[in-house]
């Protein structure tokens, strides 16, 4: 079972830009919680329970605030900071001492995950033993993304970064489950023309190998890369959308907590103390109010 996290929160931002000159994109709202949310609730519904948050250079203390440590969520949180965007593969290298010898997932800050049947296939994807796998998505623009060709037992046969060629519709999404070899792997790798180390360099290493699988979110599912302004906003009305017509929210980190056994109701009550007056608090009210 895989049991360690990494959310890689850093990044310019660039296309952001001016919204992340002075904040860091991860700590811009979604609708009614910070973005950074998203990615957590994801680990946490994949049972992962020890993270590690990479974020910018002088960045620690602005999550902290937000997070803390994890005890409030029964988890364990540490932080480390990443002086400069060296890539989505710096955050093994940056993670060695963290990761240890176990094995490991890795979600991007800013890729958010909904879904019937998502805590099912993250389940499934957490029993890795060695190798790595990918969660796919069907997308109706593959030039744009990473992009995986697979064979019926979920082998993958190629991985490709924009194609320029039409080689699968299955776009690799922002969240990855990797061996302890990843450190090892990542060191290997050199700077690409942009001088970032690739995560598709990563990938093609496990492929090569033949250890590289792939797991998918189904039609039921959404998958959004926040990245540029019209994407946020997509998934911002997204969130809206859903917590509004159905008054559930997504990416409530207490209410999943709770659910994993992780803490009990005196500590929603800290958490509620912690937000202050404001709907999620109200939220949490109800969660307390509905579990007696
Ligand atoms: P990107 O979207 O590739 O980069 P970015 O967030 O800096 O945005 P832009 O391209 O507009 O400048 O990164 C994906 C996620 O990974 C994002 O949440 C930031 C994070 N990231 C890091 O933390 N460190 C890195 O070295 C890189 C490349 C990304």
């Amino acid at each position: 079972m895989i049991s360690k996290g990494i959310i890689l929160a850093g990044g310019t931002g660039k296309r952001m830009s001016p919204l992340t000159k002075a904040v860091n994109k991860q700590l811009l709202p979604i609708y009614d919680k910070p973005l950074i949310f998203y990615p957590l609730s994801i680990l946490m519904l994949s049972k992962i329970r020890d993270v590690l948050i990479i974020v910018n250079k002088g960045q620690i203390g602005q999550y902290k605030k937000l997070i803390k440590d994890g005890k409030n969520l029964g988890m364990k949180i540490a932080y480390q900071e990443q002086s400069k965007p060296r890539g989505l593969p710096d955050a093994f290298i940056l993670g060695e001492k963290f990761i240890g010898n176990k094995n490991v997932a890795m979600i991007l800050g800013d890729n958010f995950f909904y879904g019937q049947g998502l805590s099912e296939n993250l389940k499934r994807c957490t029993k890795l033993k060695s190798g790595a796998k990918v969660l796919l998505h069907r997308v109706s623009n593959p030039d744009l993304f990473g992009v995986a060709k697979v064979n019926k037992k979920n082998k993958i046969l190629k991985v490709i970064e924009k194609p320029k060629k039409h080689i699968s519709k299955l776009a690799i999404t922002g969240l990855y489950f990797f061996d302890k070899n990843v450190v090892k792997y990542s060191k290997t790798l050199k700077p690409s023309k942009r001088g970032e180390l690739e995560i598709v360099d990563l990938l093609n290493i496990y492929k090569k190998k033949n250890k590289l699988t792939a797991d998918y979110i189904g039609r039921g599912g959404a998958w959004l890369d926040t990245g540029s302004i019209e994407d946020y906003y997509k998934t911002f009305s997204f969130v809206h959308a859903i917590e509004n017509r159905q008054g559930v929210k997504i990416a409530c980190l207490e209410e999943i907590a709770l659910f994993n056994k992780w803490i009990n109701k005196n500590q929603i009550k800290k958490q509620i103390k912690f937000y202050g007056n404001c709907n999620y608090s109200n939220y949490l009210k109800k969660i307390i109010k509905d579990s007696l």
